[in-house]
């Protein structure tokens, strides 16, 4: 019962009632009392013209049988009436003349106006008649008497109940729509919201299973199709999840079987001290490869779970290629590859904000793997500044990359070469990090690769404020 008290559709029927009655009492109490206001002013009015109209018929002859005559005349409708002598004694009345009215007239004979129509009573709502008293004068102002006339409330009470039960109606009929109101719009508001939640709540247990009605046109259409493209997205990364875990144990095994193969030979007693020495070379160089897929497998899960920390800086273009520069020469002079950069072209005065120590490490990660996989004998640095980006581009002259590896090449642990030789063996994991890493500086990491080499492009987006001089 609270739950429904608190739901949508009550509340806004509620609002709904709400608004309904106070239009409604509004514009009854204004229909009441103007309606009947008018009414009673009107009965009064009538009652006058009457009360005078009898009057001038008496002044001219003040006969008992005009008076009979005009207490006849009353008597066939709901007004009474009385004619009285010039000290308010009754002479005649109308038939069925009560009591009550008697002792009205014994009353009011004190309250003047006597020379004019006076109206006597107009309380409509609290006593049962409503009077009028004109006096019988003649043109040589001799007074002969008073017209007393009443008209009964009870026509006026009829109309305000009449009134009443039609404000009751109307109330009825209010309450009746509302609950249609509160019927419908559970319908079309709650049992939707409901089944929404209902699903939101299986999307991680039952994401394959979810009933949403992605087809409407409304607001919650809208919010289906978002909460179903949310658990399709939900579906992808868990497959990943799973699939990088089970490739993971998968990779982790390998180097393990080979350190526990190589140290029960190292183990033996038998086993002739050069293959002890080459056999303890392997179980190093397997630790250290091993400690560099999980130290790489622990930096992609920091990236994904936004905590892996940037320590951005400010630098210029100039300073940043210089670094990089500095920092391939360093790794090329080491192996027979050749290596050249350009020297920068554009703007060079340029800030932009990064990681230094990531983003070299990105670069470290795409000329190692030219280095590794190519068998490129050349190797170039590109740089460029637009207006919004520094580009940098490194192309190997290797053999490049298969097209249909390329667009996996920035997948976890795949590799091209799905062989793991200790020549060409990496973890699979090098470009994965750098493309994080590019991405949550707000650049693109992008390649291209034919049989004559590869291009790796990475584009930085440069600080929008004014450039460093
Ligand atoms: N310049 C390149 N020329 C040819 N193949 C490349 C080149 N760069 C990358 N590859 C291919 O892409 C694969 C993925 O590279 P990635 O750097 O992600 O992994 P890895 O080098 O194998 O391992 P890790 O970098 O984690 O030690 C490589 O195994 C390689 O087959
Ligand atoms: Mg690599």
């Amino acid at each position: 019962m609270k739950r429904s008290r608190n739901s949508l559709p009550f509340r806004i029927s509620l609002v709904f009632l709400l608004s309904t009655l106070l239009i409604e009492g509004v514009l009854f109490l204004l229909l009441y009392h103007t309606l009947l206001g008018e009414r009673v002013v009107e009965e009064i009015n009538r009652l006058e013209s009457r009360a005078e109209s009898h009057a001038s018929v008496l002044a001219m002859n003040f006969s008992e049988e005009t008076i009979d005559h005009v207490a006849t005349m009353e008597s066939e409708t709901d007004t009474k009436v009385a004619i009285t002598d010039p000290t308010h004694h009754l002479l005649q009345t109308s038939r069925f003349f009560p009591q009550v009215l008697a002792d009205t007239v014994d009353s009011k004979k004190q309250t003047g106006p006597f020379d004019d129509t006076t109206v006597l009573e107009d309380d409509w709502e609290n006593e049962p008649y409503l009077s009028v008293r004109t006096p019988i004068t003649d043109d040589t102002d001799r007074r002969y008497g008073y017209v007393y006339m009443f008209l009964p409330t009870e026509i006026i009470h009829g109309i305000s109940h009449r009134l009443q039960w039609r404000f009751l109606y109307i109330t009825a009929i209010a309450l009746v729509t509302t609950v249609l109101t509160f019927i419908l719009l559970s319908r079309l508001i709650s049992k939707p919201i409901q089944s929404l939640k209902q699903a939101t709540e299986n999307v991680l247990t039952n994401p394959d299973d979810l009933r949403l009605p992605t087809n409407r046109v409304d607001e919650i259409g809208e919010l289906a199709r978002a909460i179903e493209s949310m658990s399709v997205e939900l579906s992808r990364l868990r497959r990943e999840r799973r699939q990088f875990l089970s490739d993971l144990s998968h990779e982790i095994k390998t180097p393990l079987t080979y350190l526990r193969g190589y140290a029960e030979i190292a183990s033996k007693e038998s086993t002739p001290e050069s293959l002890r020495k080459q056999s303890i070379q392997t179980i190093l160089d397997e630790s250290r490869s091993l400690t560099e897929l999980v130290e790489n497998a622990f930096q992609l899960a920091q990236l994904d779970e936004n905590t892996f920390l940037l320590h951005r800086e400010e630098v210029t273009v100039t300073t940043f290629c210089a670094d990089l520069r500095r920092m391939l020469d360093t790794m090329f002079r080491m192996t027979t590859v050749h290596f050249d950069a350009a020297p920068n072209a554009g703007q060079q005065d340029i800030a932009l904000t990064l990681d230094r120590h990531r983003m070299l490490q990105v670069f470290r990660s795409i000329a190692h793997n030219a280095i590794e996989h190519s068998e490129a004998s050349h190797v170039s640095l590109r740089s460029n500044v637009t207006d919004t980006h520094l580009i940098l581009t490194i192309t190997d002259n290797g053999k490049g990359i298969p097209e249909k590896d390329l667009p996996h090449i920035f997948d976890r642990l795949y590799r091209v070469e799905k062989s793991r030789s200790r020549q060409t063996g990496g973890s699979g994991l090098g470009l994965a990090i750098a493309d994080q890493i590019v991405n949550r500086h707000g650049g693109e990491l992008t390649v291209t690769s034919d049989a004559s080499g590869t291009s790796f492009t990475i584009m930085l987006p440069l600080d929008k404020k004014t450039p460093i001089l």
